[in-house]
């Protein structure tokens, strides 16, 4: 059991992702219902050095829970990684009182939470709010639900002019290390080939797959790439299937940032008002410098620092749903 916290900052840090609102307001009012004194970190670690912080009250996160974005703002911060950063950070929360701290943000974020919590004695509750869910320990990261449903209905759309042209389309999904939303939201929608980072990808199996298909004159087939995957991305893709294809139609799609932006799934809502309540209950038990995830359903705690990339952990199962059902 730690010494007890009575101020407490919450920030968002990294990638912004849909739900960090829902995150902030269920930690601020929580912190508030226990008679914390709840302070809001502007721009991530940046607000911190540069003492951006401000008093928080319930009616400060009145009507976000269904707002995509942060009303903390974010940033990548790249003083917080030098010790003088965080020292600077430090000394600015020492002199409010600020005493516990909630960070809603990815791996990046966390490691300085790590380094920031072993340096200084303000115990760190980490909560992954991240798209792209390659985060360990937790089945759900806040966002990722919306991210792939936003992708599942762009991808929807397309396929309408697809299959109305008969044509190749390679989508290109975000993930710059990580496959879960190609992988998602291409089985959601049917797709025929999935590329992704933890996966080496064989173009030449993807092209004997085309061929095989345009020989059973099915000409419609749909390709969903992540941001990251090994090949290049949509475009590299492409300008390698037309060389082979010739006589195929093909055409690219790169959905971008608009998977990290719009309301929050109701699913989103949900593990983000119950990671926020539980990262204050952690405080509370003196439960220190926690990753606060979901599995099986279930809160699940484990060492901030042990919440890293999820890489390579996808299972083999998953891939071999998206080939049975792609023919
Ligand atoms: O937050 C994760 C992520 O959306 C990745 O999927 C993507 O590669 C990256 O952020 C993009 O970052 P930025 O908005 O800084 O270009």
């Amino acid at each position: 059991m730690g010494k007890k916290v009575s101020k407490i900052g919450v920030l968002t840090s990294g990638g912004d992702s849909p739900g960090m609102n829902a995150a902030i307001r269920a930690v601020v009012r929580t912190g508030l219902y226990y008679g914390l004194e709840m302070y809001g970190i502007m721009r991530g670690y940046q607000g911190m050095i540069e003492d951006d912080i401000c008093k928080m009250e319930s009616r400060s996160v009145a009507n976000i829970i269904q707002r995509g974005g942060t009303i903390l703002k974010t940033a990548r911060c790249k003083e917080f990684f030098e010790y003088e950063g965080r020292k600077k950070a430090y000394d600015n929360l020492i002199l409010r009182g600020i005493d516990g701290l909630v960070i809603i943000g990815g791996d990046g974020s966390f490691r300085g939470a790590v380094k920031f919590s072993e340096e200084f004695d303000i115990p760190c509750i980490g909560l992954a709010g991240t798209i792209d869910k390659d985060i360990s320990g937790t089945d759900f990261t806040i966002g990722f639900d919306t991210a792939v449903n936003t992708a599942v209905e762009a991808i929807d759309k397309v396929r309408d002019t697809m299959d109305a042209h008969d044509r190749i389309f390679i989508i290109e999904v975000m993930g710059r290390d990580a496959g879960y939303i190609a992988l998602h939201s291409g089985i959601a929608t049917g797709a025929e080939n999935i590329l992704i980072p933890e996966r080496k990808t064989n173009m030449d199996d993807v092209i004997a797959s085309l061929l095989e298909k345009e020989r059973r004159k099915k000409l419609v087939n749909l390709i969903v790439v992540a941001e990251g995957d090994d090949f290049g991305g949509a475009n590299k893709v492409q300008s390698v299937l037309k060389e082979k294809l010739p006589n195929a139609e093909i055409r690219v799609c790169i959905l971008g940032h608009i998977q990290r932006g719009g309301a929050p799934s109701s699913l989103d809502r949900l593990t983000a008002s119950r990671m926020g309540y539980h990262a204050i209950e952690c405080l509370l038990q003196g439960r220190y410098n926690v990753f606060v995830g979901i599995m099986n359903n279930k809160m699940h705690y484990m060492p901030l620092g042990d919440a890293v990339k999820n890489k390579g952990k996808i299972s083999d199962e998953w891939l071999r749903i998206v080939k049975i059902l792609a023919s």
